[in-house]
């Protein structure tokens, strides 16, 4: 039998066991233990906790996100350390009361569609063997097939409600494992794949009915389309939502006549902005960062709520814009897209409180 220890949660007081070799953060999460948490992957230290008592490897965390000094006060990532003696930690647990909690679990999946949707950027559809339950803006983790339980994290852009296929939108990433080295070079329908989920604190607060901004770059666009679906077609959502969606050209952009159709269709709860920052605007388009065009619509956000998705550099962006229009940071909810190689530059922003 493997070994298990004990991680005691605290000021929750909830006992886990994590089995040998899983982190801390993916037994909580599977046990129905909600920790703080949002790249999964040692990047942005959302995850970062104090070990009140026992022993911790950190694992693969990143120098940037857990610092020596941090390391030797006890601090961990609870999504890279492994426990290697019973182990009592405290961590700020943050969880909206409104927010409904699904355990991760794994799920095996056939892919069903793989589609060229922009320029290096693929809408991957993927059949579920059962349903999965997870709040609009979260994602999940694929492992990559022909390789050693790597794994990469890409967001749901399908409404909550369709629980059996899920949706990806993802962009290629240049010698990257998971996109130049399978699904834009040899991934078919039909293939099986090796999925968990669902992960990630980015999720919708529909019950708060405040109006709310959204401002997504490139494939960003993923779990704000969850989303907007989410608030439109499902809920009983009062609110309104505008969205400004970027690229540098309109071959950049994705699913533009969908959102427009839908601003049609909802006029006093959506508006759609699409934005090309590198080529003059033809009829439709603005031209100009999304930053650029919020701020052209907007002079005040207070009371508004904003959402923002993209690479980090671009999140960054985006809360400067947002914070100039008077947003509260308490108001503002971000996801960035690090991938590996940000582990071993930290981008992580000083004014991002994770
Ligand atoms: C919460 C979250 C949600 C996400 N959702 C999406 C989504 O919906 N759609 C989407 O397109 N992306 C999304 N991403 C990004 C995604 O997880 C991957 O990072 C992306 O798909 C690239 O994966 P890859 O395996 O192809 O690239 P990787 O193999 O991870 O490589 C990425 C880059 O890092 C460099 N690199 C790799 N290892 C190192 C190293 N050791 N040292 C230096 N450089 C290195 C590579 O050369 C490459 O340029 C999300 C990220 C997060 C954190
Ligand atoms: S969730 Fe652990 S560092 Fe990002």
């Amino acid at each position: 039998m493997s070994e298990t220890f004990t991680v005691t949660v605290e000021p929750l007081g909830r006992e886990v066991e994590v089995p040998a070799g899983q982190t801390i953060l993916e037994a909580c999460l599977r046990a129905g233990v909600w920790l703080p948490h949002s790249c999964t992957h040692g990047t942005c230290a959302t995850c970062k906790v104090e070990i009140l008592d026992g022993e911790v490897d950190h694992g693969e965390a990143s120098s940037f996100a857990l610092m020596d000094f941090e390391r030797e006060e006890g601090k961990t990532l609870t999504c890279c350390a492994r426990p290697q003696s019973d182990v009592t930690l405290e961590a700020d647990i943050d969880v909206d009361e409104e927010l409904e909690v699904f355990p991760v679990q794994d799920y095996t999946g056939t892919i069903v569609e793989i589609s060229d949707i922009a320029r290096d950027i693929k809408r991957l559809r993927i059949e579920l063997d059962r349903d999965l339950h997870f709040n609009a803006g979260q994602y999940m983790k694929v492992i990559v097939p022909g390789t050693e339980h790597v794994d990469r994290t890409w967001s749901m852009a399908n409404s909550p409600t369709e629980n059996r296929i899920v949706e990806f939108q993802v962009r290629n990433v240049p010698g990257g494992v998971a996109t130049d080295g399978w699904l834009f070079k040899n991934a078919a329908v039909g293939d099986k794949v090796e999925l968990s989920g669902p992960y990630g604190k980015f999720v919708l607060r529909t019950w708060e009915d405040k109006p709310v901004v959204m401002m997504g770059g490139g494939t960003g666009m993923a779990p704000l389309a969850a989303m907007v679906k989410h608030a439109l077609l499902n809920e009983e959502y009062e609110g309104h939502i505008t969205l400004y969606a970027g690229g540098r050209t309109a071959a950049d952009l994705y699913d533009v006549d969908y959102f427009r159709e839908l601003a049609e269709e909802y006029p006093d709860q959506f508006t759609y902005h699409a934005c090309v920052s590198d080529e003059e605007p033809t009829e439709g388009y603005r031209g100009g960062l999304v930053t650029t065009a919020m701020e052209e619509d907007f002079d005040k956000l207070t009371g508004y709520q904003g959402y923002m998705c993209g690479s980090p550099g671009m999140v960054e962006g985006c809360l400067k814009s947002f914070m100039s229009r008077r947003l509260f940071p308490r108001d503002i909810f971000h996801e960035d897209f690090f991938n590996e190689g940000d582990k071993q530059t930290g981008l992580n922003s000083p004014l991002i409180k994770r």
